[in-house]
């Protein structure tokens, strides 16, 4: 098997990178099939804290699926491909942080499997949209319902239905992506992010997401309660413990995971 995702380890952080630059990194089922048993195999792996996924080359992080896979398939043959385990699902419910590093173009199923991403952390020289429209679409990898969840539904309704592209700024100031960075900073900046983030407890970094997650499921109401009852089931680790003395004891923590 051709590796066309690559796998890095950077100390706490592996680095996921789509290889297929002279396809603007499309999704194709092989790209999707080798993510997921990346993803599975780094789950289980304790050295690894945060996940980075990028695209390679200078111009695109991920131009969309594949549209050449669309070409001739039935409605049978396309939900055969969209069989579960999906790769936005998996990754919108991934134990460990995910962070895309967006490099370049990030369009269609691009921009969905950012959307399903924790963190989205672009170059300056990279572009959004939901392109579908112009392929008689409508996006299937999650855009319909994360899409509107992030930046409302009245931008949602406006990218989705015109297939426009917009720049990173633009994406920045209606929530579409949390950073910007200069391109030739990409790398560093979102490096040092991830690395700071997988110091922490890997243990309450996954209550933390799990909370933060549940709030797109759930009313205020029923959030607030299920945060708090997480909070208080924090007590229960030695994580808290050792937090808590070596704030008092004025010392750096050594996080266990449990
Ligand atoms: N699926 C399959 N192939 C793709 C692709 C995709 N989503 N996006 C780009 N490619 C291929 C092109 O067909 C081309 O292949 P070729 O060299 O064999 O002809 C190659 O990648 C380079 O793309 P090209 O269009 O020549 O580059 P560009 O710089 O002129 O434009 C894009 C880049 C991303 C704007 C343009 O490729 C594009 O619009 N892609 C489709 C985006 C899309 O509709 N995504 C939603 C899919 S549901």
């Amino acid at each position: 098997m051709s590796e066309i995702v690559l796998f890095e380890q950077v100390d706490r952080v592996a680095i996921l990178t789509i290889n297929r630059p002279d396809k603007m990194n499309a999704l194709s089922e092989e790209v999707r099939s080798q993510m997921l048993a990346h993803l599975e195999r780094i789950e289980s792996d304790d050295s690894i804290g945060v996940v980075v996924l990028t695209g390679a080359g200078e111009k695109a992080f991920i131009a969309g699926a594949d549209i050449g896979e669309f070409a001739g398939r039935s409605p049978f043959d396309q939900r055969l491909a969209m069989r579960s385990p999906r790769i936005f699902d998996v990754m919108a419910s991934y134990p460990k942080p995910v962070i895309a590093m967006i490099n370049g173009y990030c369009l269609g199923g691009g921009c969905e499997l950012s959307m399903s991403c924790d963190i989205r952390v672009a170059s300056n020289k990279a572009s959004f949209g939901q392109p579908e429209i112009n392929l008689g679409l409508i996006p299937g990898g999650g855009g319909t319902q994360r899409m509107p969840r992030l930046v409302g539904a009245g931008q949602a309704m406006r990218l989705i239905l015109s297939g426009d592209r917009i720049a990173a700024d633009e994406a920045k100031q209606i929530g579409l992506v949390d950073l910007v960075f200069a391109h030739e900073e990409l790398r560093a900046k979102t490096l040092d992010l991830a690395q700071r983030i997988a110091s922490r407890s890997p243990l309450t970094l996954k209550v933390a997401k799990e909370a933060i997650r549940a709030s797109e499921r759930l009313a205020i109401e029923e959030g607030l309660l299920y945060e708090r009852d997480l909070f208080c089931l924090c007590f229960s680790s030695e994580d808290k413990k050792e937090g808590v003395a070596a704030f008092l004891e004025k010392r750096p923590a050594t996080w266990t995971g449990r």
